[in-house]
């Protein structure tokens, strides 16, 4: 009757069997191995966080930041096996969207599939405002200075549009629209030259360590969560300051493995190549970032470089070595794109997942000759370049990451239900310790998120109320499972 069918959508799951099915269908071609996958992760996951963020999180939490990132890295490492898990069970382009549509229900995976969507997007944003500091700050060592009306956003004095974080977003736009293929193996060469820049700094910075620098090691204490939308109860705008505030920026820094998932579709051998690129490019990043936050800690006051757009360029550049300086911020110039690269890949992945099961208009997710969805691709990225020229770097950074906290956690309680649900299911890779692994990622996700500004808990309550009108108007009536019944669970 009536009722029932409307309250289908609640525990309409997708069956998953129907889930790994997709692909044959999909029209992606598979092109991509586990080099691919690696590069596309560590290409993915290095850039803004440690380049420029670590300035933000040093202001918060002082030296203790060493702390934030390790607490950061610690749940990336567990929702990255939980992914590798799920993502090699269910190789499909949704990614954690699909393993809740499989695991959890249609009205989570729609929760969590928008919130990927505010992910994606506004990692994008983020990149390239991180971007546009280092660019800008290359362009002044060579002498050529852009006026600050144009470099910077107006929540700078004198600031109106960040033009050159505008004009990335369209170059890492065209090269996505000319193919797949292509921007993978250009990436793998880029990664290379990144990973170099960050041995490189540690390589200078850390012979000028001075043990000083790390006290007062904790000036702003650890910090407590803050009351769910604080402000709105209290009236007071609300701050977080300490070493959680810290880590909930910092968490930034460690993701973009679960871009690779998104690339599932196109892998020649899914379970062995997302394991290895999944769990391989997040020990990397974890083991470079501690060296490089050490190193730059040790190297000059925490304050120094706190406010910069481009700490570590500074950095060297007070420590007298401005030819180093120049080649760090040349090479964040040319392999930070990667970063944009692979979030604007895996959003327009995650569009063509949702449309694929009903849930958003499939016009929209249509595929070019060139294998790209090129509507949804190109209108996600007239959106996030307008946001990359007006907004602040560490807003557009914490919204991402509460769009991003709010699908780890819901990979974790995948992992976790699914383990228990369906026990004797093959799974091609398993995560160690599956319940701790389970449980830490749920836990530090929840954490991390009520560690983030209240405005920025906020709005990402608001991102979903717009999504859920959305899902009730017009998904839950559209989805394919609703006219289709024999591939739900
Ligand atoms: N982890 C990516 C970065 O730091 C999003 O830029």
């Amino acid at each position: 009757d009536e009722g029932k069918r409307l309250m289908a959508f609640w525990n309409r799951r997708r069956s998953i069997e129907a889930t790994t099915a997709t692909q044959e269908h999909g029209g992606l071609k598979r092109t991509l191995s586990w080099p691919h996958l690696l590069a596309l992760g560590v290409g993915a996951i290095v850039g803004t966080g440690i380049l420029t963020l670590i300035g933000v999180g040093a202001g918060l939490a002082g030296p203790a930041v060493m702390i934030s990132f390790a607490l950061a890295g610690l749940v990336c490492a567990c929702a990255a096996l939980a992914y590798a898990e799920l993502s090699t069970m269910m190789p499909q382009a949704g990614s954690a969207y699909a393993y809740s549509y499989a695991v959890l229900g249609e009205l989570i995976a729609w929760i969590v599939g928008w919130s990927l969507i505010l992910e994606y997007s506004l990692v994008v944003s983020a990149v390239a405002v991180g971007w546009s500091g280092y660019a800008v700050g290359f362009l002044t060592g060579l002498g050529i200075d852009l006026p600050t009306a144009l470099t910077a956003g107006p929540h700078v004095a004198g600031g109106l549009v960040n033009l050159p974080a505008v004009a990335i977003i369209g170059l890492v736009t065209g090269l996505l629209l000319l193919g797949t293929r292509e921007s993978a193996t250009l990436n793998a060469i880029l990664v290379v030259i990144k990973v170099a820049a960050l041995i490189a700094f540690v390589a200078i910075a850390l012979p000028a360590f001075d043990a000083a620098n790390f006290t007062p090691f904790m000036p702003n204490g650890f910090g407590a969560p803050a009351l769910p939308f604080g402000e709105l109860i209290t009236g007071q705008p609300a701050v977080q300051t300490g070493v959680m505030a810290a880590a909930a920026i910092i968490f930034f820094a460690f993701y973009g493995f679960d871009a690779i998932s998104t690339a599932a579709e196109e892998t020649k051998k899914p379970e062995r190549d997302l394991a290895i690129g999944i769990v391989g490019s997040m020990l990397i990043c974890t083991v470079l970032y501690l060296v490089v936050a050490a190193a730059a800690i040790g190297a000059r006051p925490v304050a120094s470089f706190a406010d910069s757009p481009e700490p570590l360029a500074l950095i060297l550049r007070e420590m007298g070595q401005g030819t180093a300086a120049q080649w760090i911020a040349a090479s964040a110039v040319i392999a930070l794109p990667t970063v944009l690269l692979a979030f604007l890949f895996g959003q327009s992945r995650i569009f063509l997942g949702m449309a694929r099961d009903g849930l958003l208009p499939t016009s929209l997710a249509k595929i070019s000759s060139r294998g790209v969805p090129a509507v949804v691709t190109v209108f996600t990225a007239i959106v996030v370049a307008a946001l990359a020229g007006v907004m602040r770097l560490d807003e557009l950074a914490s919204l991402a990451n509460a769009g991003t906290l709010a699908a780890f956690a819901a990979v974790g309680v995948c992992l976790i239900v699914l383990r228990l649900r369906d026990p004797n299911r093959v799974r091609k890779f398993r995560a160690p310790l599956w319940w701790l692994v389970g449980a830490i990622t749920i836990v530090g996700c929840v954490v991390f998120f009520f560690s983030l500004r209240p405005s920025t808990q906020m709005w990402f309550v608001v991102w979903n109320a717009v999504g859920l009108v959305i899902y009730f108007l017009w998904s839950a009536r559209n989805a394919r499972l609703a006219k289709n019944p024999d591939q739900a669970a």
